[in-house]
């Protein structure tokens, strides 16, 4: 059976099944899933991937393939056997083998030192082994393995039943769905781990949000929490969960308890070896409680470059007899300890709640706390979103508040501290009437959001020009938000297109307006007009289109106003367009001001084309496909493949009959010969390449 480790093995096979493909057939079926679960954890455990990801789609469409003509060989630990259909249709209770307990909490040396007597007390030992790893941040979880094969993942819950979440955790690519638990002799094991999301993938999916206008989740903890009892696995998918494994917690065995089981190390490497994502590479054994202390705090300093949260460090006893012999209190083991790093949370008082009108209307109340310092940096104004913010976490003016700030992400109020209240409290009135220009302010049903629709709404305008000058909008250098402010007050500034109408004389001379400064502005705005298509979609600001969407647009169209023709079914058809999205931009294209607007903005000279299609449909090689092999002598691949695109031209992934050129250099492999059984298709030499793209 499949294990993790031959990689020079796994990578021949990979080879050999890619130059098969698609004539796969069905005694393949074995090793073509195990090269797949191999990839899987090169690339969800190692962070380290050995193939193109369009390589390890064209093996998994292969197996699906062969799955589907043959499925009476589907196995439940096949690698197309995460994908659920279907929606979860409840969460039913589950109990433990063995109750999920916490631990106990230290916060300095005194705290380990005094632990560390502690347990040389109950143990009777005079010095004892300790294993150190992180304290993840995130869910807790327990795995239940049966006869090698993953049969259920429950939440912790209580402590003593949890939800039962099978279906989620198959989602997370990082937890195999099958290990080699019998080559140890195992036939029954329960792990513990925390689910969580790194950084990156938290950043990712709030980013998501915000494009929608939606709060963002507060912590990668708390999204990991919530992710696990989301009702669409297909969701649960898409937020890239990731999984540590570091504890087992009950195994039955067929020769008596194999050897790994004896340390807790030993149990983190066996888990490591079975393709788990356990703490092996982090952990570290010492004798003694001063290098553990050293430990905790080196990890503490480089907290910050994980690539994950985490809050603290555990400390375990690292033999199982003597943490047998130590056992537990009522509330948590006694041959573990948390050691907790320093909080990113404080406390304060919520002075006032300020409400800021954003560029589509939004009403955002801010709350102004006495100013903190958290985790280094000093917190004063906190976004609170909506006004069911206010009313779920029962905040009032002058109330105490739990501040939180983790990592890199913004600082939220976790919660009010209602016990500490005196009476001078009161409540917060979220206004009816828009703090700006006094219109009256909307909520449409089924939205948070409070909304000034008046278009001409001063503060509208303003963040809407805000946005056109942004980085990731047009970009137009040395502008900024001072600026839009100071030359809107002035008068100078009006509306979008009033940026390219800027009158210098007068701004010449102005505090902080000298020839130089005025000269770049200029250039700025000028070079502004030549920005790429998506980058003016953006810039636009229309509800919901965020950059990703906005690229979208700019690749289905030849011209801006392309747009405008679409019905609302061709814009549901696009990547990444849905329902809503869809409607908020075919809306935008119907609005009169809007449509003056571009018709402005087109006069002023701004680029309305998109560079993609343009050149697809009119380049000399368009409708033309192209692929490379083998080394090039006289062109570097990607200049090769620009030079295609350039004029049209599409590059293709792979040979299929829908390729028109293969270019061969030196040494071609697989690709040539597989294209040679394709009659359709020409195979030409770099040479001929070079010709044929000089001539036209
Ligand atoms: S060991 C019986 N190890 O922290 C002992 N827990 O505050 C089981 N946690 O409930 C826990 N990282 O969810 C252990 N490396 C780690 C951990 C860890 C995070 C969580 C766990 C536990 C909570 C206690």
């Amino acid at each position: 059976m499949y294990t993790p480790r031959q990689t020079s093995e796994w990578q021949l096979k990979t080879t050999d099944l890619l130059q098969k493909l698609p004539g796969i057939k069905k005694g393949d079926i074995e090793v073509l899933r195990d090269v797949l679960r191999f990839h899987e954890y090169r690339y969800y455990v190692l962070d380290a991937p050995l193939i193109a990801d369009y390589e390890y789609d064209q093996l998994y469409k292969g197996l699906e393939r062969l799955e589907a003509a043959l499925p009476e060989l589907v196995t439940p630990d096949s690698p197309t056997q995460r994908v659920a259909n279907g929606l979860n249709p409840s969460f039913p209770t589950v109990s433990h083998l063995v109750p999920m307990l916490s631990l106990d909490n230290s916060y300095n040396a005194t705290d380990l030192v005094d632990w560390d007597r502690r347990v040389r007390e109950g143990a009777g030992e005079t010095s004892i082994e300790y294993c150190v790893e992180p304290k993840f941040d995130g869910a807790s979880i327990s795995l239940i393995y049966e006869k090698d094969l993953f049969v259920r993942g429950a939440t912790r819950g209580d402590g003593v039943q949890g939800d039962d979440i099978t279906t989620n955790i198959r989602q997370i690519r990082s937890v195999p769905l099958s290990a080699r638990f019998s080559s140890y002799g195992i036939q029954q094991i329960e792990i513990r781990g925390e689910v969580l999301l790194t950084k990156k993938h938290f950043k990712a999916f709030n980013d998501k949000l915000a494009e929608q206008n939606l709060p963002p989740l507060a912590n990668p903890r708390n999204a990991a929490a919530g992710s696990l009892r989301i009702k669409d696995p297909s969701e649960v998918r898409r937020r890239n969960l990731e999984a540590f494994l570091y504890h087992v917690s009950y195994h039955s065995d067929e020769d008596g308890v194999p050897a790994e089981l004896l340390t807790h190390s030993g149990t983190l490497e066996m888990l490591w070896d079975l393709g788990f994502r356990s703490p092996n590479k982090e952990k570290k054994v010492f004798s003694g409680i001063d290098a553990v202390v050293a430990y905790c705090q080196e990890f503490e300093s480089g907290r910050d470059a994980l690539p994950y949260e985490i809050d603290g460090m555990v400390i375990k006893v690292n033999r199982l007899d003597l943490q047998d012999k130590l056992g537990m209190t009522t509330h948590h083991p006694r041959w573990a300890i948390a050691y907790k790093f320093k909080a990113r949370q404080a406390t304060s008082r919520l002075r006032s709640v300020e409400f800021q009108v954003g560029r589509t209307g939004a009403i955002t109340p801010v709350a102004k706390i006495d100013p903190v310092p958290i985790g280094g940096v000093t917190v004063g104004s906190i976004s609170l979103f909506n006004e069911d913010v206010i009313r779920e976490k029962d905040l009032m003016i002058g109330d105490r508040v739990l501040v939180e700030r983790a990592g890199d992400v913004i600082p939220y109020i976790v919660k009010s501290l209602p016990e500490a209240r005196n009476g001078g409290e009161h409540k917060i009135e979220f206004p009816t009437d828009c703090p700006e220009c006094g219109s009256r302010l909307f909520k449409e049903e089924g939205e948070a959001v409070w909304r000034c629709v008046n278009i001409d709404c001063p503060a509208q305008v303003v963040e809407r020009i805000i946005h056109f000058v942004s980085k990731d909008a047009m970009d137009i250098k040395s502008f900024g938000e001072a600026n839009v402010r100071k030359f809107y007050e002035l008068g100078y500034l009006r509306d979008i297109p009033s940026i390219y109408q800027l009158p210098f004389d007068q701004i010449r001379g102005m505090e902080g307006f000298g020839e130089k400064s005025i000269s770049n502005l200029s250039a700025a705005i000028e070079q502004s007009k030549q920005q790429p298509l998506h980058r003016l979609i953006f810039a636009l600001g229309i509800r919901y289109v965020g950059e990703t969407t906005a690229k979208t647009l700019a690749q289905s169209v030849s011209h801006l106003m392309d747009l405008s023709r679409m019905s609302l079914e061709e814009l549901q058809q696009l990547e990444d367009v849905g329902v809503k999205v869809a409607a908020s931009i075919h809306q935008f294209f119907k609005n009169r001001g809007n449509l003056k607007l571009l018709k402005e903005l087109e006069e002023i000279g701004l680029n309305f084309k998109s560079e993609k299609k343009e050149t697809l449909t009119d380049g000399e090689l368009s409708g033309q496909t192209f692929l490379f092999t083998g080394t090039l002598n006289r062109l570097k691949r990607s200049d090769a493949e620009a030079m295609v695109e350039e004029r049209g031209g599409k590059i293709l992934s792979g040979v299929s009959s829908k390729l028109n050129y293969l270019v061969v250099g030196d040494d071609a492999g697989s690709k040539l010969e597989k294209a040679k059984k394709i009659p359709q298709i020409q195979i030409i030499t770099e040479e001929e390449f070079l010709k044929l793209v000089e001539n036209g």
